[in-house]
């Protein structure tokens, strides 16, 4: 596998690798389960990567979009399976972004009680993140990821062509994920080749998923920046990115760690340095917000564990704190302008 980076999820019988590189598309083959048969690759329309599976497959083609993340999507992807003879030995292949890896995921773990699953990530925020770890998921109206399953691929594929195609939305949208992990490990990715870069994002959230598959603890660092992001996706309707609001919840969360006494300015100063100066991201609140609004958004996250909950830097580094006051949350939105 001469040429690719290889960085293993270590999580024992269940550990798989992940290929990165320019062209490791042309690995697939190679990572599919040997009991494989038929594959079902599951995709959308204008996902610019060809795969070649090596067995017999059948391409499905979802919706694009939040909405068609949904149950109704499950069903419909179930059913081609069952339609093609998928049998329990066999092989789904997620091709595409976060929400294809999600959403092949999800139908993955249900299908026959659970089938093998590979991924092929296509968008920044897929290869970095979505990909990685064995979260799945749909939305229901009520909410984001209401329902899923925690499901590991056997493999994950990164092929960096890809990106070539990526909108520049999307590509910021990634770099959102990847500011968050400049601030989890201090790491300066931007100095990296992309192969490296990638590579060292897939590590650090490898590690993290290692040490807490099922976010009992550690895995919620990785919502660093995540509470206000949610709120704004939501109130925005989705107009504003999820990458793009983690790269408002970042700072955001500077500053209310902040106006907790638990960092001091020049620390918020370096998360816009990093966030705004060297990656290049908007880091102001959308316009026409209410404070009220987003806390009461803040208040209904999933992650609440007591009262309002933010991941927030400090001196034993960034960590999990519940029970955080109203007053210093709405200054820090205030300070946000
Ligand atoms: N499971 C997890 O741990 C996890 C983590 C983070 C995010 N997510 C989920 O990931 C989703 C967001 O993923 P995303 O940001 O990759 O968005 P996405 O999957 O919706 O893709 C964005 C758009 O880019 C298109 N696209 C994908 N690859 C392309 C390419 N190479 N060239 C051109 N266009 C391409 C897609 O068709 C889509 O229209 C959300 O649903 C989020 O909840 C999951
Ligand atoms: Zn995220």
């Amino acid at each position: 596998m001469s040429g690719f980076r290889r960085v293993e999820v270590p999580l024992g019988d269940r550990s798989y690798p992940v290929v990165i590189g320019h062209g490791a598309v042309a690995e697939l083959a190679t990572l599919l389960p040997t009991t494989a048969r038929r594959a079902a690759v599951v995709t959308q329309t204008g996902i610019p990567l060809e795969v070649d599976p090596g067995i017999p497959f059948d391409v499905i083609e979802i919706g694009v979009g939040e909405t068609a993340k949904s149950l109704t999507t499950i069903e419909q992807l179930c059913r081609s399976f069952a339609r093609s003879g998928l049998s329990r030995h066999d092989v789904v292949i997620g091709v595409g972004g976060g929400m294809v890896t999600d959403v092949a995921g999800f139908a993955a773990a249900s299908y026959h009680r659970g089938v093998p699953v590979v991924h092929v990530a296509t968008t920044l925020l897929g290869m970095v993140d979505a990909a990685i770890g064995g979260k799945t998921g749909v939305n229901l109206p009520e909410g984001k990821n209401l329902v899923g399953a925690f499901w590991q691929p056997s493999a994950v594929v990164c092929d960096l062509d890809a990106l070539d195609s990526l909108p520049e939305r999307e590509r910021r949208c990634g770099l959102g994920e990847m500011a968050k992990y400049h601030f989890l490990t201090g790491d300066d990715l931007l100095s990296m080749s992309l192969p490296d870069r990638v590579a060292r994002c897939v590590e650090i959230k490898a590690e993290i998923v290692a040490a807490d598959e099922r976010e009992g603890g550690r895995r919620a660092l990785l919502n660093y920046g995540h509470t206000l992001a949610h709120a704004l996706e939501t109130a925005t309707e989705h107009r504003i990115a999820h990458g793009e609001a983690v790269a408002v919840g970042l700072v955001y969360a500077a500053r209310l760690a902040r106006q907790m006494g638990r960092i001091d300015t020049a620390r918020v100063d370096e998360h816009l340095a990093v966030v705004a100066g060297e990656y290049d991201l908007d880091v102001a609140l959308p316009a026409g917000l209410l404070a009220e609004q987003l806390v009461e958004l803040m208040h209904r996250d999933k992650k609440a564990l007591d009262g309002l909950t933010f991941v927030l830097d400090g001196p034993a580094g960034v960590e999990v704190v519940a029970g955080v006051d109203e007053g210093p949350v709405v200054a820090a939105l205030d300070e946000m302008g």
